[in-house]
């Protein structure tokens, strides 16, 4: 049964989506999981990272992306995923023949118009649910009742969000067991952690009190884009992580990423770095295959 995980934060550029494809990627290389991994941004970056531009655009037409399940719970009772939507194997598919090259890793894409779905379910009651109450409260746990009957498909399932904490990552939220933060050390991108922390803790204490459990535990910061200079992280890098530290503890995961050009290319190159030879990319393959470690570990062994 898939364990499901958000990468959420509302901070944009933090590293959400890189932490997400290579955290997939890693799971299905390293550890030959089932892996889905879910485009909740209409971005699409992580669509564009995994799949070829004109097939995703193509695979819109024919098949089907997020949109199609958010205009599900307009249409029916039981707001439904369909298989089809989701691209097999798809990291480095360009064609349907194309076998993709890791085995094991699909993807839910996203559609540009998402937003426009979005709004529908900030205002638009579906004729089929009776109240405004009842509306409220299913319309944030529409991914989560379509999950339910794919997840014995995988081992895990992971949310790219988008850059805020509107509808769509709530709906992430709910369906989560986990969810895990990206964050750059630097003071801008780590002033808003602990408002993302109460905001989630908020959405949970609201659900419960709709009668649902929504128990997605707190998986932990992890920081991206780490500069050193001289054999020692930059100084504000260093304070940051000082104050991280101190204010979640172990909740701070060890592994970091740094930042280098290779990361950055990373998500427009489409490839599997687990399985690349390529010397430059070494170091960042030693510390996404770390923090792909670390995850399971923190989930498999959480503290008492
Ligand atoms: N460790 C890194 N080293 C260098 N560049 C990085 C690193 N991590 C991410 N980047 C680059 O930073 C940019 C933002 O990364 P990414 O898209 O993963 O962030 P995000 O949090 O998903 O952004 P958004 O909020 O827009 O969805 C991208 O251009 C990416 O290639
Ligand atoms: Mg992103």
């Amino acid at each position: 049964m898939a364990r499901i995980i958000s990468i959420i934060n509302y901070k944009g550029g933090v590293g959400k989506t890189t932490i997400t494809l290579q955290l997939a990627v890693g799971l299905a290389t390293l550890m030959k999981q089932r892996v889905l991994m879910v485009d909740l941004d209409p971005q699409c970056s992580l669509s564009l990272s995994t799949v070829d531009e004109h097939y995703w655009a193509d695979w819109l037409e024919r098949r089907g992306s997020i949109n199609n399940l958010v205009q599900s719970f307009f249409e029916t009772e039981q707001p439904q995923l369909d298989r089809s939507w989701i691209i097999e194997n798809a990291l480095d598919r360009a064609w349907d023949s194309m076998p993709g090259n890791t085995p094991g890793l699909d993807l839910l894409p996203s559609h540009l118009d998402l937003p426009e779905y979005e709004m529908r379910l900030v205002s638009r009651k579906p004729r089929h649910i009776a109240s405004m109450e009842e509306f409220y409260f299913k319309r944030t746990t529409i991914l989560k009742e379509a999950l339910a009957p794919i997840r014995r498909h995988y081992d895990y399932i992971l949310f790219d969000c988008p850059p805020n904490i509107y509808l769509i990552s709530g709906n992430a939220i709910v369906a989560s067991d986990y969810y895990l933060v990206p964050t750059i050390p630097d003071f801008i991108s780590c002033y808003g952690i602990p408002f993302i922390l109460q905001h989630i803790g908020n959405m949970q204490k609201d659900t419960k009190e709709r009668g649902l459990r929504s128990t997605a535990s707190f998986l932990g910061i992890v920081r991206n884009r780490v500069r050193q200079a001289g054999g020692h992280l930059v100084r504000e890098h260093e304070e940051q992580s000082h104050k991280l530290k101190l204010n979640y503890e172990n909740l701070l995961f060890e592994t970091m990423i740094f930042d280098r050009i290779g990361v950055a290319e990373l998500l427009g190159t489409r490839h599997n770095i687990y399985n690349s030879r390529e010397e430059r990319l070494a170091e960042t393959r030693k510390e996404f295959t770390a923090l792909t470690r670390e995850m399971v570990r923190r989930i498999e062994e959480p503290r008492a």
